[in-house]
């Protein structure tokens, strides 16, 4: 019997997925470039073995699924993709469909479409969150491509996918770049979380002097209140795991440097690129940047040793309380960010990409799931592409907790310890609600100096100032 699916790449994804698809019933035919890691996949999948077809050439793989073929790549982003894309092409049909299922930039998504020919077959850029354990219980799956191609590879999406509340967390969110741009926005709003659990991490380490496990149980806390997420759950986990080579807490033996694949600097650069704010995000990415730089970090705190700061507020109880509700708004601001960048591409490529749909992905099985995205995906039904700050729901929230995020930053100022992506939030809300901003001041530098022009309240046309430089 032929398999319903192929899969290109048998890394943790690749394997993890490929599983996932046939314990859902679908019979699947795997290929790893190298061959003896088909086999210890397959000798390794016990049970599911009946379901899945190892395959040693791609012209193998070709030959055993069933036509039209569906075939995940599950390949490194990048070249990677465009080889095994030229690799797989003399065995495939029109019919068939090529998914890409890694972290790609869209704009290969987009470039990998147009380069193909009239016969060759459909492509599918699709993003795929929840890591190990997503891939293999139910990621949340983000479609860009045909509503045709959509059409005939959604049932096994649905059956792979996550559920929240029975609802299935795969959709087709628009054509060509679209699946791929949502997922990078995805990672962008990741790394700003994160970012901001760490910054308040920070915060009652070095300005509470708790401990690891006590900040644990912070994070335990908060992770039963309107903080509930997988990022503040694994938070806590992680501040209470012991290292089992010294028996100290497991984050006090981890260097303080952070990797980064790309995917948070493309969200960056993509909202830089649509002039879109998303702060949140690019403090994110730079503090990462910072983080590296272990070595003139130890210098600087030399050199700068003995620099008086304020001491944190004593009321220990309360700014705990301040931290978790300014989370909250730091939160609520980078995700209205997020969103806006992928309203703003969405306009400027004619995606349509739907945010309540895509907020409902978003509700399990990727990583930045929470009860927090049903709130966010009921906010923009109805109200598609306005600003997450002006939903009337948020805007409640915004004003119950904006005041402890302002106490955390000022207080966090005080005492000299960095929360660039809680700051960079505040100063978001603040500029975003602010009717008269000072950029009249810019647009009469620019005129000044440039005479590029500025416009008077109230008036059409162009203008230019009374500042001709005395003689
Ligand atoms: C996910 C994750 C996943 C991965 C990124 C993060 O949604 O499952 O976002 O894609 O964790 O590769 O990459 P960094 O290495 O850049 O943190």
């Amino acid at each position: 019997q032929q398999a319903d699916i192929g899969l290109i790449g048998l890394g943790v994804m690749g394997a993890n997925l490929a599983l996932n698809i046939a314990e859902n019933g679908y019979r699947v035919a795997v290929f790893n470039r190298t061959a003896a890691k088909t086999r210890e996949f397959y000798e390794e999948a016990g049970s599911l073995k009946e379901q899945i077809i190892p395959c040693e050439t791609l012209e193998e793989l070709a030959k055993n699924i069933r036509a039209p073929r569906p075939i995940i790549l599950m390949v490194k982003a990048g070249e990677a993709v465009d080889e095994q894309v030229a690799a797989l092409k003399p065995f495939l049909a029109r019919e068939d469909i090529i998914i890409d299922a890694g972290n790609a930039n869209f704009h290969d998504t987009v470039r990998r479409l147009a380069e193909l020919g009239p016969n060759d077959p459909t492509f599918v850029g699709m993003g795929v969150s929840g890591g190990e354990e997503g891939a293999r219980h139910g990621p949340s799956i983000m479609v860009g491509g045909t509503p045709e191609s959509y059409a005939r590879i959604e049932p096994v999406l649905t059956a792979i996918s996550a559920k929240y509340q029975g609802q299935s967390c795969s959709a087709l969110l628009g054509p060509d770049g679209a699946g791929h741009f949502v997922k990078t926005i995805h990672n962008g709003i990741e790394y700003a979380d994160m970012q901001m659990i760490a910054e308040v991490y920070g915060v009652l380490r070095d300005g509470l002097g708790l401990e690891p496990a006590a900040i644990g149980k912070i994070f335990e806390k908060w992770n039963a209140g309107p903080l509930n997420s997988y990022l503040v759950e694994i938070t806590a986990k992680v501040l209470l795991a012991v290292d089992r080579k010294t028996g100290k807490p497991a984050v006090d033996v981890i260097l303080d440097s952070a990797g980064q694949k790309g995917t948070g600097r493309w969200a960056a650069i993509e909202a830089q690129m649509l002039g879109i704010p998303a702060t949140g995000i690019e403090a994110a990415v730079a503090a990462r940047s910072i983080s590296s730089l272990v070595s003139q970090r130890g210098e600087a705190s030399k050199a700068y040793s003995g620099l008086e700061t304020a001491k944190l507020s004593d009321d220990s109880t309360a700014f705990v309380d301040a931290l978790e509700q300014g989370l909250l708004a730091g939160k609520i601001a980078a995700y209205a960010q997020g969103f806006d960048v992928m309203a703003g591409a969405s306009k400027e490529h004619g995606w349509n990409v739907p945010l309540a749909t895509t907020a409902r992905i978003w509700r399990a099985g990727c990583i930045i799931r929470s009860q927090f995205l049903d709130q966010i995906a009921d906010a923009f039904e109805g109200s598609e592409g306005k600003n997450l700050l002006l939903a009337p729901a948020f805007v409640e929230r915004m004003k119950s907790t904006s005041q402890s995020l302002r106490k955390v930053v000022a207080e966090a100022a005080l005492a000299g310890l960095p929360v660039p992506a809680l700051a960079a939030a505040l100063s978001y809300f603040d500029s975003f609600r602010q009717a008269r901003g000072t950029a009249n001041l810019i647009q009469a530098q620019r005129d000044f100096f440039g005479a590029h022009g500025f416009k008077r309240i109230g008036e059409e046309g162009d203008f230019h100032g009374p500042w001709s430089e005395p003689a």
